[in-house]
C-alpha cells in the first residue's frame, strides 16, 4: 500500500523534473499541490481523528518566521483578528469607515480570502466597511475535521465572523449588510440569503457555484465524490491534475467539469499583463503563491477541499431548493413598494450576478437561464470578458458595480 503511494510520488517527481522548464510559477503551484495532496492522503486517516486540524497560524507566530517574505503575511489585509470558536480559530479581516455601507465577502474553494483583497480595498476606497474571513481549512482558519463542509457549517461560520465584530452587522441600527460571494462562496451566499434575507441590503454573486448542472460533472468525478475513499480519490485527482499540464493552459469552454478545474480555476494566470494588487501592504502577494503555501502547510486544506466538493453548495441537484426559496422571497418582496421592501431586508432589485464569459465552470448562458428560472427575472447580470478568476483581476470594476448597487435607491 505504502509502496504504491511512494511509487506514485516518485513518478510524479520524475515527471516534475523532466518538464520543469516548461512550467510557470502558476504551474509549479499546481504540481506541488498535487504532490502534496498525495502526501497528505498517506496520512489522512491519522489526521482525521482530531476534532480540529490547525491552520499554520501558530507556526507563523514563531519568531523565526519572516513575515515580510511570506506568501501570506499575517497582516496581509488590514484589521486582522483571530476568533476563537468551538469549531477552531477563524481568521477575520475587517476595516473601512464604521458608518460606511457594510459588505461581507465570502471566497472560493481553493484560495484564502486574499483572492478578494482587491475587491475589498476598492470597496473601502468607495466608503464601505468590509469584512472577509478564511473559510474553515483555508488561510489562517482551522478546520473542524468531523463536520461536513455544507451550507449549515458555512452559515454558522458567517455568524461567527459577524459576531466577532466590534460593531453591529445585524439588528436594529446596523443598516444590514451586503453579501458578496465568489464561486463556492457564491453558493454559500445564495444559501445564506435564502434563509436570512432580512439581514441583507444586497446580494452579489461572482461566478457563483450552486447552480452547476449535473450534466457538467463528469461521471467519474461524480462517482468518486459520492462516496469514494478519500485516499484513492486524492491520488486520482492529484495524478490527473499533474498530467493535465500547466494551470495556465487556455481552458476550453463547455467541456465537462473535472476535479482539477475546481482546484485551479480560481487561480489567475500570472502571464497576463493585468497588475493584480490584492494586498496594498504587500503588493507582491499573489494567489498562486498563497495557494501553494497553503497546500503545503495547512493540515486542514485537503479535508476542506474534498468535503466542500462532496457536500458544499455547488451542484444544482442539491442547491436548487435554496435558490427557489430565495426566489419565492423575492417574488413576495416585488409586490411591495420599494421603501417597504427595504425595511423587510433584501429588496427584489438588489440581486446581482457577475460572470466571466470565458468561464469554463460557470457557463454564462446556463447560469442566466437557471438563475432566471429559480430567482425570477429580476436578477441583474453583468458580464466580464474574462474567465473564472475575474474577481482577483478586475476588482475595481466589480467594486464599482457593488458600490453603485448600494447607492442606488431605485
Ligand atoms: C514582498 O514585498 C515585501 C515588502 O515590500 C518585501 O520585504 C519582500 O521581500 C517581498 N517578497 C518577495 C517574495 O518578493
Ligand atoms: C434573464 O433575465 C434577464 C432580466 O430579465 C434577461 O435580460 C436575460 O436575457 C434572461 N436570460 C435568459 C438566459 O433567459
Amino acid at each position: 500500500m505504502a509502496s504504491s503511494y511512494s511509487q506514485t510520488i516518485e513518478a510524479l517527481s520524475i515527471s516534475l523534473t523532466n518538464h520543469r522548464s516548461h512550467y510557470t510559477l502558476v504551474a509549479a503551484a499546481g504540481i506541488s499541490l498535487s504532490v502534496s495532496l498525495i502526501i497528505r492522503a498517506l496520512f489522512s486517516n491519522r489526521r482525521m481523528e482530531g476534532r480540529v486540524l490547525n491552520s499554520p497560524l501558530a507556526a507563523m507566530q514563531s519568531p523565526n518566521t519572516n513575515n515580510n517574505e511570506h506568501p501570506l503575511p499575517l497582516d496581509v489585509l488590514p484589521g486582522a483578528r483571530d476568533v476563537q470558536t468551538p469549531y477552531g480559530s477563524i481568521r477575520v479581516y475587517e476595516w473601512g469607515p464604521e458608518d460606511g455601507s457594510k459588505v461581507l465577502l465570502v471566497h472560493g474553494i481553493t484560495t484564502p480570502c486574499i483572492s478578494l483583497g482587491g475587491v475589498a480595498h476598492a470597496l473601502v476606497d468607495r466608503g464601505c466597511r468590509v469584512m472577509l474571513f478564511d473559510l474553515f481549512g483555508r488561510g489562517y482558519s482551522d478546520c473542524p475535521s468531523d463536520l461536513p463542509q455544507d451550507d449549515r457549517l458555512f452559515a454558522s461560520q458567517i455568524f461567527l465572523a459577524l459576531g466577532s465584530s466590534p460593531i453591529s452587522w445585524t439588528g436594529a441600527g446596523s443598516g444590514r449588510f451586503c453579501l458578496v460571494g465568489y464561486s463556492l462562496g457564491g453558493g454559500i451566499a445564495a444559501s445564506f440569503a435564502s434563509f436570512f434575507p432580512q439581514l441583507l441590503t444586497a446580494l452579489v454573486l461572482l461566478a457563483p457555484a450552486g447552480l452547476i448542472r449535473d450534466s457538467h460533472i463528469s461521471f467519474r468525478t461524480r462517482f468518486l465524490y459520492s462516496g469514494g475513499l478519500p485516499g484513492r480519490l486524492l491520488t486520482y485527482l492529484s495524478g490527473k491534475r499533474l498530467r493535465a499540464g500547466p494551470l495556465s493552459t487556455p481552458k476550453s469552454q463547455h467541456k465537462k467539469f473535472h476535479t482539477r478545474d475546481a482546484l485551479t480555476e480560481e487561480i489567475p494566470s500570472q502571464t497576463g499583463t493585468e497588475a493584480q494588487i490584492l494586498s496594498r501592504s504587500y503588493p507582491n502577494v499573489t494567489v498562486p503563491a498563497a495557494v501553494l503555501w497553503q497546500v503545503n502547510n495547512h493540515d486542514g486544506f485537503v479535508h476542506a477541499f474534498v468535503s466542500s466538493m462532496r457536500y458544499g453548495p455547488i451542484l444544482a441537484q442539491r442547491q436548487r431548493e435554496c435558490w427557489e426559496r430565495l426566489g419565492r422571497y423575492l417574488t413576495e418582496q416585488k409586490k411591495l413598494p420599494a421603501p417597504v421592501q427595504k425595511l423587510n431586508g433584501l429588496p427584489s432589485d438588489k440581486v446581482i450576478i457577475m460572470c466571466g464569459v470565458t468561464d469554463s465552470i460557470i457557463i454564462q448562458d446556463e447560469l442566466s437561464t437557471d438563475a432566471n428560472a429559480t430567482l425570477g427575472n429580476d436578477v441583474i447580470f453583468k458580464y466580464f470578458s474574462a474567465g473564472h478568476e475575474f474577481p482577483s483581476t478586475r476588482y475595481d470594476e466589480v467594486a464599482q458595480i457593488v458600490s453603485d448597487t448600494l447607492l442606488s435607491n431605485a
